[in-house]
C-alpha cells in the first residue's frame, strides 16, 4: 500500500463570498486529491471556514447580525459551492465547530503547561485588517503593505507563544528538508524571514476588547488570537489527537496555500507544532496569484470574479482546464475572458473535442458503433502507443513537483500525436479497400484506446468530461477506470458498446463588433514589388516555415497595432505582430498560422518576438494572414 496523502485547503476567511482565488487553491487540492485517489492512494482532504476575530465581528456589525449568524450566511456558501465545482472534500470545517473549539484549547493548555506561553505586556502597530501587530521595517512608507493602511498603536496585556524559542530549530528543519517548503522563491522567503530575530508571538486579545473567538482555557478574560486557533483546523480535522485518521494522514500532510498567508504557515505553524510535540506538516506548497488586468482583484475595484458566473458561461471542466493550464504553480497570472475563451477553443474545442467526436463518428461508420478487439503489436502504431505509456509513466514525476499546467502540456502532446496519427492513417481510404478491414479496425480500436487513456489522465482535473467520455465508449464501470488500468495498451473491451454523444467542448463565438466588409472583388491601390532575384533551393531551406497554433493573443498597451501572440511550434514562445488594426486578438486564438521560425528575435515597443507571422495585402487594402485550406498539424514545416 503507497503512502497515504492529506492535502488541505487555507479555511477561507467569512467576510467576503468565495471567488476565483479561493475556487483556485480548492480546485488544485481537489486536483491532487482526485490524482491520487485514482493511484489507489488513501487520500484525505479538507477545506472549510475561519470564522473567528476582528474582521468577522466588524463585517457581523456591519451587517447588523452576530458574528456567528454572519458566519453562518457566509460559510454555507462556501460549503456549497464546492459540490458545484465538482470539489470532493472529505471533510469541511468550520472554526465553530465544537470539535475544534475543544482541540484548539487543549493544544493552549499543552504548550501553557509546557512553559512556552506566558502573560506580558505589549505595544506596538496593529493593522485590523491583517489582524496582526507590525515590525516597523515591515510597513511600507509607514503602511501595511497589504492593505495600504495606516496602522493604530496598540497597548495590551496579552499571552505570548515564545516562537523565538524554535527558531533556530526551524532554520535548520527548512535547511534539512529542501522541499518542506516549496516551490524554492517561498523557502528562500522564509528563511529570508527568519535571518531576522524572530519575536515571540502575541496570541490572546482580551474579551473587554473582542469577545468573537475560543476562550482561553488558563484564563477566561481572554479568547485566542485567530491565527493560533485557524491554524490547528489542519490537525482538528483528523481528529487530533487520538483518532485514527490523525495517526495515518499526519505523516503526510501537505498544505496548500498562495503567498499570502506564507508567514503563519511556513513560520507560526511550524514552530506551534513543534512546541506541541507534533511532528512538523510534509509540505507547504505555495502557489502564486491571479491577478485581474494585472492588478489585485478586489472588493473595492469591483473586480472580483466569482466562479459559478465563470462555470455557467462556459462550463465548469473548461473553467478547471483553464485554472490548471494557464498558471504556473507558484508564478502570479493574469486572469481574463479572452484567454479563458482561447484556451476552450484551442485546446478544448479543436484539440480534444475534434479527437473524441472524429474518432467516435469514424467508429459508427467503420465498426458498427462497436470496439473491435485489441490488435497486435505494429510498427505503424508504435509512435502512438509509446507515446501514451510515456504519458502515463511521466505523470507521477509532474505531480510531485506540482507542475500542474506541464501535466496537462503532456496530455496534450498525447492528444495531438492521436490526432495526427488519424492523418496519418487514413481510415477513410483503407474503409474504401475491404482486403484492409483489419488494418481498418486496429486503427479504429487504438483511437478508442487512446480515448480511454485520455480520459483517465484527464479525471483529476475534468471529472465530468472523463466521465462523458467514458460513456461514449459503452464502459460499464467508469469509477473502475484508474491508473493501474492504463499502465497497459488494450484496456478497452472488444465488442463495447459505442455510443456517440454531441459535442463536448461547444466552441464559444467571439463577438467581433464590426462586421467585416465583404471583399472587393478588384485590387485597390496596392502595389505589387517587384520580384527579387533568383536564389537557390539551399538559400530558401535556410528559413524555417512553420505551422503555429495561437494560443494567446493581447494587445500590446500603447500600441496601436502591435499585437503579443504566445503560439505554439516547438513549445510555446512569444511572437509580437503588427495585425492590429486589422484582426482583434480574440479573432486570432485558435488559428493556425504561418511562422518564420528562425527569425533573429527582436524587440518590438520592448516585447520580445521570437518569430514573424507571414500576412499579405488583402484586397480591401488590409492585410490578410496565410492560411489553410484544411485545418494543418501544429509546429510542422511549411514545404
Ligand atoms: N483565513 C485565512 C487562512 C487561514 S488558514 C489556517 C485566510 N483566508 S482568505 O479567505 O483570505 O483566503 C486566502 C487564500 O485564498 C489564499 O491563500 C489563496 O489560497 C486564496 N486566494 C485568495 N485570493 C487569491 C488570488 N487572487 N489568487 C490566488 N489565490 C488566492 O487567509
Amino acid at each position: 500500500m503507497e503512502n497515504p496523502f492529506y492535502i488541505t485547503t487555507p479555511i477561507y476567511y467569512v467576510n467576503a463570498s468565495p471567488h476565483i482565488g479561493h475556487a483556485y487553491t480548492t480546485i488544485v487540492a481537489d486536483v491532487m486529491a482526485r490524482y491520487h485517489r485514482l493511484r489507489g492512494v488513501p487520500t484525505f482532504f479538507t477545506t472549510g471556514t475561519d470564522e473567528h476575530g476582528d474582521k468577522i465581528a466588524e463585517a457581523a456589525r456591519e451587517n447588523g447580525v452576530t458574528p456567528k449568524e454572519y458566519a453562518d450566511t457566509i460559510s454555507a456558501q462556501f460549503s456549497s459551492l464546492w459540490p458545484k465545482m465538482d470539489i470532493t472534500n472529505d471533510c469541511f470545517i468550520r472554526t465553530t465547530d465544537k470539535n475544534h473549539v475543544e482541540t484548539v484549547q487543549k493544544i493552549l493548555q499543552k504548550v501553557y503547561d509546557a512553559g512556552d506561553i506566558y502573560f506580558g505586556a505589549y505595544e506596538g502597530l496593529y493593522c485590523v485588517g491583517c489582524e496582526r501587530f507590525y515590525r516597523e521595517t515591515e510597513l511600507v512608507n509607514g503602511k501595511c503593505p497589504d492593505h495600504q493602511t495606516t496602522p493604530e498603536v496598540r497597548k495590551e496585556s496579552n499571552y505570548f507563544f515564545r516562537m523565538s524559542r524554535y527558531q533556530q530549530w526551524l532554520i535548520s528543519h527548512i535547511e534539512t528538508h529542501p522541499d518542506f517548503i516549496r516551490p524554492e522563491r517561498y523557502r528562500n522567503e522564509a528563511l529570508a524571514f527568519l535571518r531576522e530575530p524572530l519575536e515571540d508571538l502575541c496570541i490572546s486579545r482580551p474579551k473587554s476588547r473582542l469577545s468573537w473567538g475560543i476562550t482561553l482555557p488558563f484564563d477566561e478574560n481572554y479568547v485566542t488570537y485567530v491565527w493560533y486557533d485557524a491554524l490547528i483546523n489542519y490537525i482538528t480535522s483528523l481528529g487530533y489527537p487520538d483518532q485514527e485518521k490523525f495517526r495515518q494522514f499526519w505523516p503526510a500532510a501537505q498544505h496548500l496555500i498562495a503567498k499570502d498567508i506564507l508567514k503563519p504557515h511556513g513560520i507560526y505553524w511550524s514552530t506551534m507544532l513543534k512546541a506541541a510535540g507534533i511532528e512538523p506538516y510534509k509540505h507547504l506548497n505555495v502557489h502564486g496569484y491571479w491577478n485581474i488586468d494585472s492588478g489585485k482583484m478586489s472588493k473595492s475595484l469591483g473586480n472580483v470574479v466569482k466562479p459559478l458566473d465563470l462555470k455557467d458561461k462556459y462550463g465548469l471542466d473548461q473553467f478547471r482546464y483553464f485554472l490548471l493550464r494557464d498558471m504556473v504553480f507558484g508564478l502570479d497570472s493574469n486572469f481574463s475572458e479572452e484567454a479563458l475563451v482561447g484556451r476552450i477553443n484551442a485546446d478544448l474545442a479543436n484539440d480534444l473535442g475534434n479527437l473524441v467526436s472524429r474518432t467516435m463518428a469514424m467508429a459508427v461508420k467503420y465498426t458498427n458503433a462497436e470496439a473491435p478487439a485489441c490488435p497486435a503489436e505494429n510498427p505503424e502504431d508504435a509512435h502512438l502507443r509509446e507515446t501514451a505509456a510515456r504519458t502515463v509513466e511521466g505523470l507521477d514525476a509532474l505531480f510531485s513537483e506540482l507542475g500542474f499546467h506541464k501535466a496537462l502540456i503532456a496530455i496534450w502532446e498525447f492528444i495531438s500525436v492521436a490526432n495526427k496519427y488519424i492523418v496519418e492513417q487514413e481510415p477513410w481510404v483503407m474503409a474504401k479497400d475491404p482486403a484492409k478491414k483489419g488494418r481498418l479496425d486496429s486503427i479504429i480500436y487504438n483511437l478508442l484506446e487512446s480515448l480511454r487513456i485520455v480520459a483517465v489522465l484527464i479525471t483529476p482535473f475534468m471529472p465530468g468530461s472523463a466521465l462523458r467520455i467514458m460513456e461514449q465508449l459503452g464502459i460499464a464501470d467508469p469509477a473502475g477506470q484508474n491508473f493501474e488500468t492504463i499502465q497497459r495498451w488494450g484496456g478497452l473491451e472488444a465488442g463495447s458498446r459505442l455510443k456517440p454523444g454531441g459535442a463536448l467542448f461547444p466552441r464559444v463565438e467571439v463577438k467581433v463588433e464590426e462586421t467585416k466588409q465583404e471583399a472587393a472583388p478588384e485590387k485597390v491601390g496596392i502595389e505589387t514589388a517587384p520580384i527579387k532575384p533568383e536564389i537557390s533551393y539551399e538559400e530558401f531551406e535556410k528559413i524555417d516555415l512553420r505551422t503555429a497554433r495561437v494560443l494567446k493573443a493581447e494587445a500590446v498597451p500603447k500600441s496601436n497595432k502591435l499585437i503579443r501572440l504566445i503560439v505554439e511550434i516547438d513549445g510555446e514562445r512569444q511572437i509580437v505582430a503588427g495585425m492590429g488594426k486589422d484582426y482583434k486578438p480574440e479573432e486570432l486564438v485558435g488559428k493556425t498560422l504561418v511562422v518564420v521560425a528562425n527569425l533573429k528575435p527582436a524587440k518590438l515597443m520592448g516585447v520580445e518576438s521570437h518569430g514573424m507571422l507571414l500576412a499579405t495585402d488583402a484586397v480591401d487594402g488590409g492585410l490578410t494572414l496565410l492560411g489553410f485550406d484544411k485545418p494543418p498539424a501544429t509546429g510542422v514545416k511549411i514545404r
